[in-house]
C-alpha cells in the first residue's frame, strides 16, 4: 500500500529523520506529520554534542513506542550529497594550495569529514543492527531546508523563514517564504559567510570552546562600545540583504577551525586570550563588538525579507536562532510582529526537519500539527523512578500532585534550590520544565549561588526567568508567547527590584512564558509560588554540572548529589536525602566526558 493511501486510511505513516557524523547527532519519529519522538544522542551517552552513532537514541524509540524497525517506512536525513559533496570538493580545491587545510581533522570538529559519506554511514549502522535488507532507501534533504521545515509546526499559516547556522550542505544563511504547505528558499548567502562560523571563531578567539557562543551572548551585554566600528569591517552590507565577511581578516574559507584568522585581525583586534586568562575589560568589549555587529547584519538580512511578502510572522531556524538577543531586536526593530523560533533550533532539530520536509513538501500533506510544547524526549515510569532513588540508598516522600506543587513552591519561596526531574525530556539545548533546576528569582544572591555551587561557571551568566504567560506583560516588555525561551526582552524597569535574580546586567531576562495546557505541573508550581510570594516568575536553568542536560532518575541523582542542590523532585517524589555515603558514591563514580569538538 503506497504511503498516501495509508495515511488517508488512518494508518501511521512512520517516518524516522535520523543523523550521524555531525555534532547532535540523534533521531525524530514523526507519525502522519506530529512528532512522536525527538532523541538525542548525548542525552545517553553523555558526550556534549556528540558525533556518534545514535544507537541509544533507535533503542529507545523503539521499546518506549513499542514499534519495531520494520514499522518505519521512510528514512530521511538532514543532508543532501548532491548539494554537500561539490561544496566540499570545492571548498577543499577552491583556494589550493591553502584550502587543503579544510581536509586536515581539526579544520571542522564538530563535523567529521565522513559526512560525506553520509548516506552509507547510516545504511552500514542501521543495516548492522537490524539487517541490510530491511533498510529503506535514505531520503536526503537539504540541511537547510531541514531546518526552515519547521515553519510547518510553527502556529503560522504565512511567514517568512530565516536560516542561519555555522554552515549548511550549500549555505549558511538562507530565507523562505512559506505559504500553507508551500515553503520555497528565496535568498541565500554564499557558503563562507557564515554568521554562525564568525560567531564560533569569536568565541574561541575570547577563549571559549566552540558551542560557547551563547556565554559570548552573555558576556556582551557586559561590555562598551570600544571595538564596534573596527568589527564593522569585518562584515560588509549589500543590497538585497546580501553580506559578505572580510577575507581580509579571515581564513576559516581554507584553513577552517586550524586557523581561523588572519594577521589583521590580531593586528586589529590584539592577541586571542587563553581559557585560563583573566576576563578583561578587552574581552567584554570585543563580545559586545560582534553581538552588536552581528545584530546588524540579522537586521539588515530581515529588513530586506519584509519587503519580499506581506506576512508580519518570522520563522528563525539553525544555530544562530538561539541567539534570544538578537531575536528580542527583531522583534523591536523591524516590522515583524510575530517571530517564532522552536526549542530545537540548533542541529537537534534538523533529523526533524527532514522528516517534516519530506512528509509536507515531497508528499504534499497538508499541515495538521502545531508545536506548543517540546517534551519529545525519553520519559520514565513511576516505578522507574522509585527504583533509582531506592538503588540510591535514598529516603524520601510520595505526595499527590496538588501537595507536592505546594510543598515545592514553599521551598522555591524559602529560596531552596530545587532539581525538577518531570514526565518526558525536553528535545533542543535549553531546559524548558521538566530536567530543570528551580530557583528563587527575587534574591541575587541566588544567581551567584547557582553560578558558584551548581553550575560551576562564570558569574556574570544569567539565569532564565520562566513567568505565567497571563502576567508575562505585567514583568516584561514582551507582545508574543515564548514558550521556548528564544527571546530576551527587557524586564519593566519598576519590576527590576522585584526579581533582580532574573535580570541580565544589561536588564533583559531570556523569559520562557508558560500556559497550564503545555505543562501542567510546571504552571502549578509557579501558580502556588505566586500565591505565596505575589511574584509569577522563578528561575530555570538546566538540570546538569558540566555535563548533557540529566536524562533518567539516576542523572538527576547524580547531579542532585554532586552539587549543593537542597530538594531534589522527581515525578511524585521528594526528597532532601544527602546522605553521605550516596554523596560519595555521586562524586566518585561520576566521569566526565568531553564535549565532541572540545581539545
Ligand atoms: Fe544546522
Amino acid at each position: 500500500m503506497s504511503i498516501l493511501k495509508r495515511a488517508t486510511d488512518g494508518i501511521a505513516v512512520n517516518i524516522l529523520g535520523i543523523v550521524t557524523k555531525s555534532h547532535d547527532t540523534g533521531l525524530a519519529l514523526l507519525q502522519n506529520g506530529a512528532p512522536a519522538y525527538i532523541l538525542e544522542e548525548e542525552r545517553f551517552n553523555r558526550q556534549k554534542h556528540t558525533l556518534e552513532f545514535p544507537t541509544q537514541c533507535l533503542d529507545a524509540l523503539f521499546a518506549d513506542s513499542g514499534l519495531t524497525f520494520d514499522d518505519i517506512d521512510v528514512l530521511t536525513t538532514p543532508w543532501e550529497m548532491d548539494r554537500l559533496r561539490p561544496t566540499f570538493y570545492n571548498n577543499v580545491t577552491g583556494k589550493l594550495p591553502g584550502s587543503l587545510n579544510l581536509l586536515r581533522p581539526g579544520a571542522h570538529r564538530v563535523q567529521a569529514s565522513a559526512i560525506v559519506n553520509l548516506p552509507l554511514r547510516l545504511w552500514l549502522g542501521l543495516g548492522k543492527r537490524y539487517g541490510y535488507r530491511k533498510v529503506p532507501k535514505i531520503v536526503q534533504v537539504s540541511h537547510h531546508n531541514a531546518h526552515a521545515a519547521v515553519f510547518n509546526v510553527s502556529p503560522f499559516e504565512e511567514a517568512a523563514v530565516l536560516v542561519m547556522d555555522g554552515y549548511g550542505d550549500d549555505t549558511s544563511t538562507s530565507g523562505y517564504i512559506g505559504q500553507g504547505t508551500k515553503l520555497e528558499r528565496v535568498w541565500q548567502s554564499h557558503f563562507f559567510d557564515s554568521l554562525g562560523m564568525l560567531y564560533t571563531c569569536v568565541t574561541e578567539y575570547l577563549g571559549f570552546k566552540v558551542f560557547e557562543e551563547g556565554t559570548v551572548m552573555a558576556l556582551a551585554a557586559c561590555g562598551g562600545p570600544t571595538y564596534v566600528d573596527k568589527m564593522r569591517d569585518l562584515i560588509e552590507l549589500r543590497p538585497d540583504g546580501q553580506f559578505r565577511i572580510n577575507r581580509d581578516y579571515i581564513s576559516f574559507d581554507t584553513h577552517g577551525l586550524v586557523r581561523p584568522f588572519k594577521w589583521k585581525f590580531y593586528e586589529t583586534f590584539g592577541p586571542p586570550r587563553s581559557r585560563k586568562d583573566p576576563l578583561t575589560d578587552h574581552h567584554r568589549d570585543m563580545a559586545h563588538a560582534l553581538q552588536t555587529v552581528i545584530e546588524e547584519t540579522i537586521l539588515h538580512i530581515v529588513r530586506d525579507m519584509e519587503k519580499r511578502q506581506s506576512s508580519r510572522n518570522l520563522v528563525i531556524s539553525g544555530g544562530v536562532g538561539l541567539n534570544c538577543v538578537a531575536n528580542a531586536r527583531i522583534l523591536r526593530d523591524t516590522k515583524f510582529e510575530r517571530v517564532w523560533v522552536p526549542p530545537c533550533a540548533s542541529d537537534t532539530g534538523a533529523p526533524l526537519g527532514s522528516a517534516l520536509w519530506h512528509w509536507h513538501q515531497t508528499l504534499g500533506n497538508p499541515r495538521t500539527f502545531e508545536m506548543t510544547h517540546a517534551f519529545y524526549g525519553k520519559g520514565f515510569t513511576d516505578a522507574e523512578i522509585k527504583a533509582a532513588l531506592d538503588k540510591a540508598g535514598l529516603t524520601y516522600q510520595k505526595f499527590e500532585e496538588a501537595d507536592l506543587l505546594k510543598k515545592v513552591a514553599k521551598d522555591l519561596s524559602e529560596q531552596k534550590i530545587v532539581g525538577w526531574f518531570q514526565g518526558r525530556a525536553e528535545m533542543g539545548p535549553r531546559a524548558l520544565g521538566n530536567r530543570s533546576i528551580l530557583s528563587d528569582a527575587r534574591d541575587n544572591k541566588i544567581k551567584d549561588l547557582i553560578n558558584a555551587k551548581i553550575k560551576h561557571r562564570e558569574a556574570f551568566r544569567p539565569f532564565a526567568p520562566v513567568v505565567l504567560l497571563e502576567r508575562s506583560k505585567e514583568f516584561f516588555e514582551v507582545t508574543q508567547p515564548d514558550p521556548f525561551m528564544t527571546l530576551a526582552p527587557r524586564i519593566h524597569p519598576d519590576k527590576l527590584a522585584l526579581i533582580p535574580a532574573a535580570a541580565h546586567v544589561d536588564g533583559t531576562g531570556r523569559i520562557q512564558t508558560i500556559e497550564r495546557s503545555a505543562n501542567p505541573r510546571y504552571y502549578g508550581v509557579i501558580e502556588e509560588y505566586a500565591k505565596i510570594t505575589g511574584i509569577p516568575v522563578i528561575l530555570n536553568t538546566s538540570f546538569n554540572r558540566q555535563e548533557p542536560v540529566v536524562n533518567s532518575p539516576e542523572q538527576a541523582i547524580s547531579c542532585f548529589h554532586r552539587t549543593d542542590m537542597d530538594v531534589l523532585v522527581m515525578g511524585d517524589y521528594y526528597t532532601t536525602d544527602r546522605n553521605p555515603a550516596a554523596v560519595k558514591h555521586a562524586r566518585e563514580s561520576f566521569v566526565s566526558v568531553p564535549a565532541a569538538g572540545s581539545e
